[in-house]
């Protein structure tokens, strides 16, 4: 990864909301990010369920539109393609969802599904369809024999290993993976985690990696950002923001679950949050996590805290962060005893 490199996606003050059916209510799932992601790397996004992590990953496959703001891909903003132009640009952009299941379809053979994104791309022969089939099925480990047996037949790891296949024969440049390993037994976890890796290093791909499982985002980031109610917190260097998180709402993720860093880097205190994180179509006012934060004060309701880079490209979203750390957090009341 060049430094001087155009980025492979870059996200300016995206907004993405959805009305409510009921209500006329507005959710506000993506409410004014920005970041770029450079060719090559893995950027990590770690948030709690209801953060806007999802929707942001559609958006940055153009599976969403944006409602307002912009995401550029390789420099092009795809909404100003003619449709063949887009249909050939997009399937550099892939993402994999959580449920391997649900991706597949029941009543077609894994080979016919794997083929599938390529047929509707369009241009090559059935032949040559079926030999990138059986390349891309070869590549993640599946044995040939798999390629005309059903998904029912298949365990969950295979599963996901035939939906990477499926993305594979598209040689994308991006995979934007949204919580790929979460439905997978642990024990099979860290071997598709590797096959991810190894297909990073073998076709050059650029991933987006989105969990809410800290452990999964440390093995494989360069980069972490940190979403909390359609906004990011902070972002920065794994590294650094596992061992010196800036945010108060990293601080108390990490500490309820770390990294898993040398143990001399741990958080030894425990922050536990409290209540849960509040709906996006109401969000609270100045900073979002105000609500649930330990060093809030007054400041943090009138005003939203600016992005400021307060270690070299480790940025923040509090007032009271300093290259230190988070803000101290405030007194705790005093357990009452009953007097005797
Ligand atoms: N199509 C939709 N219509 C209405 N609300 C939605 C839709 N998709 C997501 N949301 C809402 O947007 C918020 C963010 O959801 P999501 O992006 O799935 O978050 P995450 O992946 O971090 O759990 C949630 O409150 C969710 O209910
Ligand atoms: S701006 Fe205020 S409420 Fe927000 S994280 Fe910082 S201290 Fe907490
Ligand atoms: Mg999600």
């Amino acid at each position: 990864m060049s430094a001087s490199a155009q980025p492979l996606l870059s996200v300016r003050n995206l907004h993405i909301r959805f009305a409510t059916q009921d209500r006329g209510e507005t959710v506000k799932a993506v409410d004014g990010i920005s970041f770029d992601v450079m060719p090559g790397e893995t950027f990590g996004i770690i948030g709690e369920s209801g953060s806007g992590k999802t929707t942001l990953g559609r958006a940055l496959v153009s599976l969403l539109p944006p409602t307002e703001g912009s995401i550029l891909q390789d420099g092009i903003d795809p909404s100003t393609l003619k449709p063949s132009a887009l249909r050939q640009h997009r399937r550099n952009y892939q993402i994999i969802f959580q449920d391997p299941h649900a991706a597949l379809n029941p009543r077609q053979r894994v080979l016919a599904s794997v083929c599938e994104p390529l047929e509707i791309a369009g241009g090559l022969d059935r032949a040559t369809r079926e030999q990138r089939g059986l390349d891309a099925l070869a590549r993640v480990g599946i044995a040939p024999e798999y390629a005309q047996r059903y998904p029912h037949m298949l365990s969950g790891g295979q599963k996901q290993r035939i939906n990477i296949a499926r993305v594979l024969t598209l040689r994308p440049k991006l995979i934007v993976c949204d919580e790929v390993v979460a439905a997978l037994d642990v024990s099979i976890r860290g071997d598709v985690l590797n096959l991810f890796a190894e297909l990073q290093r073998e076709f050059g791909l650029t991933y987006v990696f989105i969990t809410h499982d800290l452990s999964v985002v440390a093995h494989v980031s360069d980069r972490i950002a940190v979403t909390y109610l359609g906004r990011l917190m902070e972002l920065g260097p794994t590294l650094a923001v596992g061992e010196r998180p800036l945010h108060p709402y990293t601080e108390a993720l990490m500490s309820a679950d770390p990294l898993p860093l040398p143990s001399h880097l741990r958080t030894q205190r425990r922050i536990v949050l409290q209540g849960e994180i509040p709906s996006p179509i109401d969000p609270p006012s100045g900073c979002r996590f105000r609500t649930r934060c330990p060093s809030a004060q007054p400041r943090c309701a009138a005003e939203p805290p600016d992005w400021r880079e307060l270690r070299p490209a480790h940025w923040v979203a509090c007032h009271f962060a300093t290259p230190d750390g988070p803000p101290s957090r405030a007194p705790q009341p005093l357990p009452t005893h009953p007097t005797v």
